[in-house]
This record gives C-alpha cells, sequence and structure tokens, in this order.
C-alpha cells in the first residue's frame, strides 16, 4: 500500500482498494450537508441519500483501520447521531468528544456552539490509547490559573491537566491570512490532539475527506505517515503545496508535541517525564497558581515552513497507485 500520498478520487471508489486492517487512525470530515460552496463537490443531497453515502464510508473507514486502530468522525451533532447508532453495530463506542467551536444557526434554534467528534475503537481490548494533557487555563492579564484547585495546588501537574472529552482550548482559524480557499478547514491543532492520542511515530493516518491537508499536514509534522484522499483537483493542490513546505518538526528534543502559536496545546502524559527538562518549572508547585512553566530554549515555534525536496510528496492520479500491504 502506498503511503504518504494524496489520491484525487472518490473516497468510496479509494477506500474500496485498500487492504482491511491497514491503517492505524482514520479521521473524516465530510461534507455536512448544509448546501456549503466547495470548489466543486455539491453539498446537497436528500436525508436517505446522504445517510445511505456515510453509511457506505463509514463502514469503509472501519475495514480498513487495524484492529489496534481508531476511527474519528467530526460533524454537527444531528449526523453524529445517525453515525454512533450505526457505528455501534460494527466498532467499539469510545467517546463523544464536545469541540468547543461556533457552528452556524440553522433556523429556530439553540446557538450551535460546539462540534462533535465521535471517536471509536475497532476493538476495544486492542484499541492503542494514550493519555494526553494540555496546558493549564491562565487569565490573560494576570497569569492566575482560571481553576481553583484550592487545597490541592500541590498536586498540580505542571504542565498541565489531562484532556477531557470537552475541548475548550482548541480555537477554530480566525484569520482570513492563516485560511485556505476552502469552506471548513480544521485547526491543525485538532488533528494533533487526536493523532497524539492514537498513533505512534511511524504509524498510518488516513482521511478520506482530505480537504486542503489538515490531516496530512499534521501527520507529516508528527512523524507519522498518511494517506489523503479528496476528489477536488485544487484543494489537493493546495494541499500538496502546504505537505512540500513543512516537515516532521513538531517536536521538543526528540518527543512529539503539538504545537500552538508560540506555545504547546497537547503533550502525552508519559513524555512529561522527558520534556520536563526542557522546562523551568516554578517551585514550590503551589507557585504554579502565579507562574508558568518556561521553555529553557527561548520560543517554541509553530510550524516552520521549510521548503524540502519537491519529489518527497508524489499526488498520483488514482490509477497510478498500486497498492500492496
Ligand atoms: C468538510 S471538508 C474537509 C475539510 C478538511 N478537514 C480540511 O481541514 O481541509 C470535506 C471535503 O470532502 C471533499 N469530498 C466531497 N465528496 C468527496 C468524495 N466522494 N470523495 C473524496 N472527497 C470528497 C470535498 O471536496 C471537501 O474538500
Amino acid at each position: 500500500m502506498k503511503v504518504n500520498v494524496i489520491l484525487r478520487g472518490d473516497c468510496l471508489e479509494i477506500l474500496g482498494t485498500l487492504p482491511p486492517d491497514s491503517v492505524d487512525m482514520t479521521f473524516a470530515d465530510p461534507p455536512f450537508n448544509l448546501n456549503k460552496k466547495y470548489n466543486s463537490y455539491k453539498d446537497r443531497k436528500s436525508l436517505d441519500a446522504y445517510l445511505e453515502w456515510c453509511k457506505r464510508w463509514l463502514t469503509e473507514m472501519v475495514r480498513v483501520t487495524k484492529p489496534t486502530g481508531s476511527i474519528f468522525v467530526h460533524n454537527i451533532p444531528k449526523w453524529l447521531t445517525y453515525y454512533a447508532a450505526f457505528l455501534n453495530e460494527i466498532a467499539d463506542f469510545k467517546h463523544w468528544i464536545s469541540w468547543d467551536a461556533m457552528s452556524i444557526p440553522l433556523g429556530k434554534t439553540l446557538m450551535p456552539t460546539h462540534y462533535g467528534i465521535l471517536f471509536y475503537a475497532k476493538d476495544k481490548k486492542l484499541n492503542k490509547f494514550y493519555e494526553i494533557r494540555h496546558p493549564h487555563k491562565r487569565c490573560r492579564k494576570c497569569n492566575v490559573l482560571l481553576k481553583d484547585y484550592g487545597g490541592k495546588k500541590a498536586g498540580l501537574h505542571p504542565f498541565g491537566p489531562l484532556v477531557s472529552d470537552v475541548w475548550t482550548d482548541l480555537h477554530r482559524i480566525k484569520h482570513a491570512k492563516n485560511r485556505d480557499e476552502h469552506p471548513c478547514q480544521l485547526p491543525e491543532t485538532v488533528l494533533e490532539r487526536l493523532i497524539l492520542m492514537t498513533t505512534d511515530e511511524g504509524d498510518i493516518v488516513l482521511d478520506p475527506f482530505n480537504g486542503t491537508g489538515t490531516t496530512v499536514v499534521a501527520a507529516k509534522r508528527l512523524g507519522r505517515k498518511y494517506i489523503g484522499i479528496e476528489i477536488d483537483k485544487n484543494y489537493v493542490t493546495i494541499a500538496e503545496e502546504k505537505l512540500r513546505s513543512i516537515s516532521a518538526d513538531s517536536h521538543i528534543g526528540g518527543v512529539w508535541v503539538s504545537k500552538y502559536l508560540n506555545g504547546i496545546a497537547t503533550i502525552r502524559d508519559k513524555d512529561w517525564e522527558y520534556l520536563k527538562e526542557h522546562f523551568y518549572i516554578p517551585h514550590p508547585i503551589p507557585l504554579l497558581e502565579y507562574d508558568s512553566i518556561i521553555y529553557k530554549n527561548g520560543k517554541i515555534v509553530k510550524h516552520r515552513h521549510v521548503p524540502i525536496e519537491v519529489d518527497e510528496i508524489p499526488v498520483l492520479p488514482f490509477n497510478d497507485v498500486t497498492h500492496s500491504k
């Protein structure tokens, strides 16, 4: 099976050619059937046609995922209720992650302010999973911890708490200058968190709705292999250019981390043992209430764009790809 490729074409057709049990993590951010203005895809199907179509690629995602692997699907809650009912039959439910991010009103409703990310294991008993941490939330002006830990401050983790199933710390891309020509590009930090949580270096990450490549970029930055599938030629080109401009540099001292602006968004719990040498840590620990840990090496730089050899990322027409396990 070819890896580190973006395959242009219909995901159902392409997924059907991949061997079973062959990738470590699948992530799908499909069209939401909300009549979004994509470059070529028409985002408007009847309810039955949309759900029938979703069922087909969800089945394929589960089929190609390894027994140790994880399946993630991002969508609005309305569609996830159908997906969950279906996925419960063919995979093992782990979490409904609620990602706090402004969505669009759908008529007379409460204001939708979260997306869901369904997290399924192909096999719960075999599933590869790492606990992850995010930095303590602090007052932007005074730097004091926002949460009141009362008498438990001595037990604070220097980096920050374990990540829960409600994500309020990862933000949508706000500035137009940071966006691609795509109506619903996800932030890399979301994908990096999922990848750190369920894969190891060298594992294969697959996204059947690759868009402008958030998943494959996150995978490459974290030293994982990737397969992206996308029907639109322009989006493939944008993703390909982004892949060319980055390298596997999202680490500190060789330990993979997810970086965000000038800080870190996510680490693995088990990696703190190695990472802590790279930080000044307030002492005694209760002082963490007022002072952050500080990176010893100056600034943590988010994603340097270093041009690399052009032929490293082949974008192959689907038919040219040979699949061998
Ligand atoms: C919600 S967007 C994904 C955005 C992506 N997560 C990102 O951050 O760039 C869905 C994508 O699926 C693509 N698409 C629609 N139908 C497809 C199909 N049958 N096979 C492959 N890609 C398809 C659309 O062109 C669109 O780019």
